[in-house]
């Protein structure tokens, strides 16, 4: 095993940890839906959301940190470049991490001034940690992108996927130097946060997962390179033509030129295509192989993955991003179950794929499958499903009660909160959360535990 491969065990490692994180205060945001007078003055809601989203930011982004530094010795054949700096800034990040959190729990906030944006919160949604950790964590980045171009520069080669993925580097830290500004103007500094926002998850993640994906399969199934490569491109070059413009289906209402409906809706709508793709593409190499893999849960998750980004980020996506819909159904949970849909569709169920690629090589089984990982993909599914479909209910009794029919006024809101389907929404999402929940302990299990021998005789990957 490459020294970078033992690096993205201690990342994978870091992420499960912050993942478990992430749910223990997702678990505890959904109780303040059902008990608004929890913890009264003591943690309030957005504190423990801002615990939720920021987490859930950080462990995909160690995820697919960890994801790049196992497959980059393997694609190019050397190990990674600089590797004592990557071994010290994973242990930068950790600390930084953990400083952050512990200040977001026990100081939660401060007055309206640059010391609170220095050291306490820049109260920029996903990105609140505040400054002096946003420099720590773009230090990590510019190391990280400094491991992957000196490693393909002293490798001599480089394949079609590396490209993209060492390209994809660029937007995916220049975005991310969005955490910084900030305007006195509401709608000038959202405009600008929204470039962070929805680049990051509809156009460089995406490219990005694009890649593990292509590994991922490569690795799992046999498939060949060209195949996987010429994919790629399409889907790249449909993500970024669809992703990029598509931004303005979060201008609609933020106060900028009214140009943006159309150029928003019109382009948004287009997002789909991309990740219509990535479900072909997946379809079409597991028929081709006849369903033969070496490794059962990477594969299964990693062509759950195509399909509930496609449904959660495309589907769901669509059904809002017109500006005629998004008028009724903006900010209201309905918002809140494509956001839950599309991150665990796009991204969970991409990096639980590579934690299982890790679990392969790292306990020598030549294949892998098992009982406690069907366990973890049942709850794990399942509870998702049953969450979405409970914030989608909560959300439509939101758009028609409070918007469509209430007029969109104070009172309106607060009447459809108290609503009954409301109301039994939050209680589903609640009961599926915890559901959720116990998936990830199992996944844990899984993940943790070494794989019992197989009788099987292994399945080779056929030659491509
Ligand atoms: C036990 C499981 C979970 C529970 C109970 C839970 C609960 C919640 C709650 C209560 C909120 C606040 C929503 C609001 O502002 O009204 C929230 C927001 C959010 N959660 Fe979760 N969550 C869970 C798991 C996840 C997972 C696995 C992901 C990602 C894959 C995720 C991603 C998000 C995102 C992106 C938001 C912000 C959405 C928005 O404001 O539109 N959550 N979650
Ligand atoms: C992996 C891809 C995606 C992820 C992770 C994602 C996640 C999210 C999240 C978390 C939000 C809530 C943002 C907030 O206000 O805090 C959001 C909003 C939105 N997303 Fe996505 N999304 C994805 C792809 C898409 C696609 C493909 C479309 C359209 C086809 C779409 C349409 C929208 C729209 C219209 C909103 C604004 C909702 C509102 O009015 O409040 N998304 N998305
Ligand atoms: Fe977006």
């Amino acid at each position: 095993m490459y020294r970078s491969q033992r690096l993205s065990l201690r990342y994978y490692a870091a992420a499960v940890t912050l993942f478990g994180v992430m749910i223990v205060f997702g678990l505890l945001s959904a109780l303040y839906y059902l008990y608004p007078s929890l913890l009264f003055n003591v943690f309030n809601f957005s504190t423990s959301k801002i615990m939720h989203i920021d987490t859930l930011v950080i462990w995909l982004l160690m995820a697919f940190l960890g994801a790049v530094y196992w497959y980059l010795p393997k694609e190019l054949g050397r190990e990674v470049e600089g590797m004592w700096l990557a071994e010290l800034t994973f242990w930068v990040f950790c600390a930084v991490v953990i400083v952050v959190a512990a200040v977001f729990i026990f100081v939660q906030y401060g007055p309206a001034t640059d010391f609170t944006l220095w050291f306490i919160n820049q109260g920029r949604k996903y990105v609140e940690a505040p400054r002096w950790a946003t420099i720590g964590i773009v230090v990590v980045m510019l190391v990280f992108a400094y491991n992957v171009v000196a490693t393909c520069v002293k490798a001599h080669r480089m394949t079609g996927i590396m490209w993209v993925l060492a390209l994809d580097l660029i937007p995916l830290v220049l975005v991310y130097l969005d955490a910084f500004s900030y305007d006195r103007n509401m709608s000038t500094d959202l405009y600008w946060w929204w470039w962070l926002v929805h680049m990051w998850v509809e156009s460089t993640w995406e490219v990005l997962i694009g890649c593990v994906m292509a590994l991922v399969l490569m690795d799992v199934m046999g498939t060949s390179r060209r195949i996987v490569e010429t994919w790629l491109y399409i889907e790249v070059m449909l993500v970024l033509g669809a992703g990029i413009l598509g931004l303005g289906h979060h201008y609609f209402w933020i106060g900028t030129p009214q140009y943006w409906l159309s150029i928003g809706g019109f382009f948004s709508a287009l997002e789909p295509l991309p990740l219509l793709g990535m479900v072909i593409h997946a379809v079409y190499d597991a028929g081709a192989h006849r369903l033969k893999t070496t490794n059962r849960p990477a594969f299964f998750w990693i062509t759950t993955e195509a399909f509930l980004n496609f449904i959660g980020a495309g589907i769901w996506g669509f059904m809002m991003t017109l500006p005629q819909i998004n008028l009724f159904t903006h900010g209201t949970q309905w918002t809140v179950s494509h956001g839950h849909f599309a991150f665990y569709g796009a991204y969970v169920c991409g990096v639980i794929a590579v934690f299982y690629v890790a679990k392969q090589k790292t306990s020598g089984a030549a294949y892998l499958d098992g009982k406690a990982w069907k366990w973890a993909y049942g709850l794990l599914n399942i509870g998702m499903v049953g969450m979405v479909m409970g914030l989608l209910l909560a959300g439509m009794a939101q758009a028609f009660f409070g918007r469509a029919i209430g007029g969109s006024t104070l009172m309106a809101f607060t009447t459809a909160s108290e609503n009954p389907w409301f109301v039994s929404g939050m209680y589903a999402r609640m009961l599926f959360g915890l559901m959720f929940a116990a998936g990830y302990v199992a996944l844990v299990y899984d993940l943790v535990t070494s794989p019992r021998r197989i009788a099987t005789p292994a399945l080779q990957p056929e030659p491509a």
